[in-house]
């Protein structure tokens, strides 16, 4: 039987509870789910490389059939490298449409063979964002119902 593995790719400053719904519903999909974080040199993020990794590594522990991983370059040529059929994406509002629509393009124009699938977090967190998670934290705003225990305490020990 074909076995399915799709990459999760995404900047992850920080994860959210978002990201980790939207891994969720992934892992019950996909035979094997790689969330991969991109050292990205356009952005200087708020959390190291490493750090974003052993967050998620830990939000993702209970996953039988989940990693993690960094990359750098093309998304779609990291897909190619780890033997990925799928990229995964999410989509909360109308609003992140035109760009992943326009990313999603871009790839399959770049790699006709990696299809890109996108999924809708929970209602719940269809209005989170990483950015607003480093501006409420930041300003001491309330941020608990919005991303792991294990983020809360890093964004608490980088702002306060
Ligand atoms: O969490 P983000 O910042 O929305 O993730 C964006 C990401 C990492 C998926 C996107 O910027 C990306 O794929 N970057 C790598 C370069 C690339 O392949 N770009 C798309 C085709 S030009």
């Amino acid at each position: 039987m074909k076995r399915i593995k799709a990459i999760y790719p995404g900047s992850f400053d920080p994860p959210t509870n978002g990201h980790l719904d939207l891994i969720e519903r992934g892992s019950k999909i996909f035979d094997e789910l790689v969330v991969a974080i991109l050292r990205n040199p356009e952005k200087s993020p708020l959390f190291s490389l490493a750090d974003r990794r052993k967050m998620l590594e830990a939000m993702t522990s209970g996953f039988e059939n989940v990693s993690v991983d960094t990359f750098d370059g093309l998304t779609v040529d990291y897909a190619l490298k780890v033997e990925a059929q799928a990229i995964l994406r999410g989509i909360r509002a109308i609003s992140d449409y035109e760009y992943e629509l326009q990313m999603a393009m871009m790839n399959r124009k770049l790699e006709p063979d990696v299809e890109t699938v996108f999924m809708l977090p929970s209602e719940q967190y269809s209005y989170l964002s990483s950015r607003l998670i480093k501006q409420l934290a930041r300003l001491n705003g309330q941020i608990k119902d919005f991303v792991p225990s294990v983020v809360l305490e890093r964004l608490k020990t980088k702002f306060h």
